[in-house]
């Protein structure tokens, strides 16, 4: 059975080969070849609707993660659907401008914003610059100054929470490289009231990400609301509260949060500290894009020894890097299933490192050469992640909407592949 969790029924076997919504995969992948990322269009618009149901007509703003994946189709059905945007870079703001987002919807995080960005993020208007420390206070406050602006910002507090999740994806320990230790929060915000280039809008906090558990959200919520009412004491006005992003996907067996049960949560414990009137920012990534997506790859070679059965795939870490990076858990699934009894196979790409690899040993149905396997759960932080390593073309990318399919990113081609490269004359 495909391992694609209830509420993404958009990969479902027919005929017993897998389709997306009403196109066999087996037809887009011999026609388009592999690697080949398939998104399902259906499963992005319910994914955001389910967000939509749990804000139920607040004034809340889900600002999408496009780190998570920011392929501009994407970008412009989220932005067609009326979301904001969480950016971390100035390439990331272009792309938006690109496909005519709403800039009034889209706010600023990252420990590393350069004048740049900074510039081109003030030129247009955005809604939120999330600040990480005191001296991008500064630099910010004297760059909106020398454009005659003021920017709009929040601060984000490192509140000092275990988030429960992998390290690497952890981001509010003390030790954390982001945003400002809550003991220093209210210091920081004076020093941001008193500078003239800044307007305090709100306050942020991002704790990490594939979060499964509702505790550290709200061991978060519970330290930032002493902040604001200590920060409102001192006339300095909250308006808007940022939780950032995090809410974790199923992809093995894990328990997800709902975005209803996380806004309720939340609500509870505003109204509860009478700071209803607050906006509520959600900046989520992977549980708007991660299950509606797969990565199909074509087995190239098999071979066995006493230890095990080794299929080696098209795709490689340099397509999708969770599982080398973070030990992460995708499932795999031939997409036709043979008729036989299930054998253990480890799956690894071509690169020539050992952590290339995509499962060690798990049970499928008979594997041959040419057989083609979706890797699941590859909507977030699968193309966004992918490099040129070993000189290989980045894969091509393909939205289906019920029978129709939409390439909206070639395959890399060599021209492509040796773009701004030069010999020495
Ligand atoms: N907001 C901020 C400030 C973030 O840093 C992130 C993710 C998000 C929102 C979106 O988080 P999400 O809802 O997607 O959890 N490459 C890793 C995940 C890195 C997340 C980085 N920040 C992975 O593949 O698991």
């Amino acid at each position: 059975m495909f391992n694609i969790p209830k509420g993404y029924p958009h990969f479902y076997f027919n005929n017993k080969t897998l389709y997306a919504e009403k196109v066999s995969l087996e037809k887009i992948a011999k026609k388009l070849g592999t690697p080949l990322y398939v998104y399902s269009l259906e499963a992005i618009r319910n994914s955001w609707s389910v967000y939509q149901e749990a804000i139920n007509n607040s004034n809340s703003l889900i600002c999408y993660g496009m780190k998570a994946n920011s392929n501009i189709a994407i970008l412009k059905e989220f932005s067609k659907l009326g979301s904001g945007f969480d950016i971390v870079s100035g390439g990331e703001l272009l792309k938006l401008i690109s496909i005519g987002a709403t800039p009034e919807k889209i706010v600023f995080s990252g420990v590393g914003k350069q004048l740049w960005e900074m510039k081109l993020a003030l030129e247009n208007n955005i809604k939120c610059f999330n600040i990480e420390s005191e001296e991008e206070l500064y630099v910010l406050s004297d760059l909106a100054i020398s454009m005659k602006k003021r920017a709009p910002i929040s601060i984000r507090i490192n509140p000092d929470i275990d988030a429960q999740t992998h390290p690497y994806i952890s981001t509010a320990l003390k030790e954390s490289k982001f945003g400002i230790s809550i003991d220093k929060a209210v210091s920081t915000y004076r020093i941001a009231k008193k500078l003239s280039g800044l307007n305090i809008i709100g306050i942020d906090c991002h704790i990490g990400s594939q979060l499964t558990h509702i505790e550290p959200y709200l061991d978060a919520l519970n330290k930032l609301i002493p902040l604001i009412k200590k920060l409102t004491e001192e006339e300095i006005s909250i308006k808007t509260l940022d939780l950032g992003g995090g809410l974790g996907i199923c992809y093995q067996k894990e328990q997800i949060i709902s975005p209803t049960t996380l806004l309720e949560n939340i609500n509870t414990c505003l109204n509860y500290n009478n700071l209803s009137h607050l906006q509520l920012i959600l900046e989520p990534g992977r549980s708007l894009i991660g299950n509606a997506g797969i990565l199909l790859t074509t087995v190239q070679y098999i071979k066995s020894n006493e230890l095990e059965n080794l299929v080696i795939v098209d795709a490689g870490m340099n397509d999708l890097l969770r599982p080398a990076l973070y030990q992460a858990y995708h499932g795999l699934q031939p997409i036709t299933p043979r008729e036989g009894k299930f054998k253990k196979y480890s799956v690894a790409g071509p690169i020539c490192e050992s952590a290339d690899f995509f499962s060690k040993k798990c049970e499928l149905s008979p594997i041959y050469r040419d057989d083609i396997i979706a890797i699941e759960s590859a909507g977030a932080y699968g193309m966004t992640m992918s490099s040129n390593y070993n000189s290989r073309f980045r894969a091509s990318e393909v939205i289906v909407d019920k029978n129709k399919y939409y390439i909206v990113r070639q395959r890399e081609t060599l021209k492509e592949l040796l773009q701004g490269e030069s010999v020495i004359p």
